[in-house]
């Protein structure tokens, strides 16, 4: 019996997704770019089994009726695209916190689409494999790649994928201040669902969000860490005022989120370039210059326990997939 294993970065978007123009195929309302991380992945091993149900399990759970349910219906797709109806053992490992708003679902997605692709036999192209893991979160469109990946919005099922863009040679590297590691009290999915159908900025941050893509596309393409890092951390605060405009208000900030944000400032107050993006939870990720990567840790740990941080280098390979012989 064949097993296929997968690995896939999470990633964190400079420039947030946040809405969809279409629920079932997940094609968003924005074009989004993001880092993908080397620290934070995902591993997936799947083999057919011989069973009329499909089995599933995280970090050595079984997991419960919603995510087998959800995990099938994924699976779904690709029994349809390959005519084989056979049942799939699903044993995936997080090396990120799970829903925390640490991109779980992104590297999840995008490990069980290059996983699947190789079980199944479906030889998918690299953009054939973004549109399939979109489908399973949007996010995962751009896990499929390492390096700095935009996910171009297109307008039906087949032009909206993700794709790698050039880093002419940016210095970059994330360190991310764990404020809270816990299962978040509203998904992303649900959260944007509310945001788009109740908050009155919604409108103003996907016309913002255009603009922003085109400036930080031009500031990567001139280098400009300054400027990278002054658009990424608008457009996250973008994000989150619209978040919080909602009704009833949705608020990721933690009390820590915001030490942590005023300890980015401080970072800047002493000259070292290092820029503060949120997601959907408490977390804070710091942009930082690779080169200051010691300093940065030097001030940071006067505040944190070193388990509290995780520094991540930029993952420069894509999602893959190995045969193990069973
Ligand atoms: P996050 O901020 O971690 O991406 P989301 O709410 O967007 O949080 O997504 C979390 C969901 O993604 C989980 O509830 C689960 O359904 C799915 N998920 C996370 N990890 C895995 C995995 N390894 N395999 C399959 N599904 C996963
Ligand atoms: C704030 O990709 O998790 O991290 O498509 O519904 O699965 P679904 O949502 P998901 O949302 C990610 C939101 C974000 C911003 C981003 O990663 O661009």
């Amino acid at each position: 019996m064949k097993k296929y294993k997968a690995k896939a970065n999470a990633n964190i978007a400079l420039i947030k997704y946040w809405g969809k123009e279409n629920e079932e195929l997940i094609i968003p309302n924005t074009s989004s770019l993001s880092l993908s991380l080397e620290a934070l992945y995902t591993e997936t091993k799947v083999s057919f089994i011989d069973s009329d149900k499909d089995k599933f399990y995280l970090n050595d759970q079984e997991q419960a009726k919603d995510e087998l349910e959800k995990i099938s219906k994924y699976i779904d797709l690709f029994r349809d695209l390959a005519k084989n109806n056979k049942r799939v053992l699903v044993e995936s490992y997080n090396h990120v916190p799970t829903a925390a708003g640490l991109a779980s679902s992104a590297s999840a997605y995008a490990a069980l689409a290059t996983a699947l692709d190789a079980l199944f036999e479906t030889d998918l192209s690299k953009k054939d494999l973004s549109i399939m893991a979109r489908r399973g979160s949007g996010s995962a469109s751009r896990s499929i790649y390492g390096g700095i990946v935009e996910w171009e919005k297109g307008q039906d099922y087949e032009s909206s994928f993700a794709k790698k863009i050039d880093n002419p040679g940016l210095d970059m590297a994330m360190i991310i201040v764990l404020v809270n590691k816990n299962k978040k009290s509203i998904s992303s999915r649900q959260a944007m669902k509310t945001t788009m159908a109740t908050s009155p900025l919604y409108e103003s941050y996907i016309n913002h969000s255009k603009e922003d893509l085109e400036a930080i596309k031009e500031a990567i393409k001139n280098k400009d860490f300054n400027k990278v890092g002054e658009i990424t951390e608008h457009n996250a605060m973008q994000m989150h005022a619209t978040i919080i405009s909602s009704n009833p208000p949705i608020i990721y900030f933690e009390e820590d989120s915001i030490k942590a944000i005023n300890k980015v400032r401080e970072l800047r107050t002493k000259g070292i370039p290092a820029y503060f993006t949120m997601d959907a939870g408490p977390n804070v990720k710091i942009l930082i210059q690779k080169s200051d990567a010691d300093k940065v840790m030097e001030e940071l740990l006067k505040d944190y326990k070193e388990s509290d941080l995780i520094y991540s280098d930029i993952a420069s390979e894509d999602a893959s997939v190995e045969v193990l012989e069973c």
